[in-house]
């Protein structure tokens, strides 16, 4: 089966509002809204699932039935400290309904990226079941400077092997959880992107074709780029 995670456990410190990120309004709807609502038109996608901070679920279960009227279910699940522990409280919820198996695909994705098209989400399934786990990404535009101090050029890597990684981010469930089951407290701590664990235990992740469009709304300034967009 093939499950979509979106992830929505953040509080969204860099924006700095009294409320997280993906609860702010764009045009009619909050961002996360958006989000559900492009999970929601893919067909491929059997179940999703949405990791809430635990704070905001009865928050986000009231968004859920105030703008989603559908009877494809969107299931709730608390999230966790990190990026990656909000992924695997999912990934346990999907196993208690589902049972485990290794044919299992599992999309996740910010929810802050209201952008992400159905053609993203179509090529990552298919990367996913092709390959075991790919990651989005737009090729780099500006050249990228290496600093290990913030003061000083370390190095300047050809522009032509840089890309900036986006979501969605899929990958073979059951990969994805044997490896970071087998991570010591350190890794996870280090680990924070699902891709990276794959790369630091030597899985090839193919890359998927994203867009500048897919924005990760972090800042102020990001929620105006947003606006504009819509
Ligand atoms: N996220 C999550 N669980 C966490 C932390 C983050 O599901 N424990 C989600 C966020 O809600 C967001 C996505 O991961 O959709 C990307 O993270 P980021 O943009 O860093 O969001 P925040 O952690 O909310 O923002 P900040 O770093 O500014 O606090």
């Amino acid at each position: 089966m093939v499950f979509g995670a979106i992830l929505a456990g953040g509080t969204g410190t860099r924006m700095g509002l009294d409320k997280p990120k993906q609860f702010l309004m764009l045009g009619e709807k909050p961002i996360i809204i958006h989000t559900v609502e492009k999970f929601l038109l893919c067909q491929e996608l059997d179940q999703i699932f949405v990791g809430v901070h635990p704070d905001w679920m009865i928050y986000t279960e009231d968004l859920l039935a105030k703008y989603i009227h559908t009877d494809k279910k969107v299931i709730l699940v608390a999230g966790g400290k990190d990026r990656n522990e909000t992924i695997f409280n999912i990934v346990e919820r999907i196993e208690e309904m589902y049972g485990e198996s290794e044919e299992h695909i599992l999309v996740t994705h910010d929810s802050v990226r209201p952008f992400v098209t159905l053609r993203m989400l179509h090529d990552n399934i298919e990367a996913a079941k092709k390959y075991g786990a790919c990651d989005t990404v737009v090729a780099a535009i500006d050249t990228i400077v290496v600093s290990e101090d913030g003061e000083v050029i370390k190095d300047i890597p050809n522009r032509k092997n840089m890309f900036q990684g986006q979501t969605p981010q899929s990958f073979n469930m059951s990969m994805l959880k044997k490896l970071y089951y087998e991570l010591s407290i350190e890794e996870k701590e280090i680990l924070t992107d699902a891709c990276k664990i794959c790369v630091v235990r030597g899985v090839s992740v193919k890359l998927v074709r994203g867009e500048i469009s897919n924005i990760k709304i972090t800042t102020v300034d990001d929620m105006k780029m947003a606006q504009a967009m819509l």
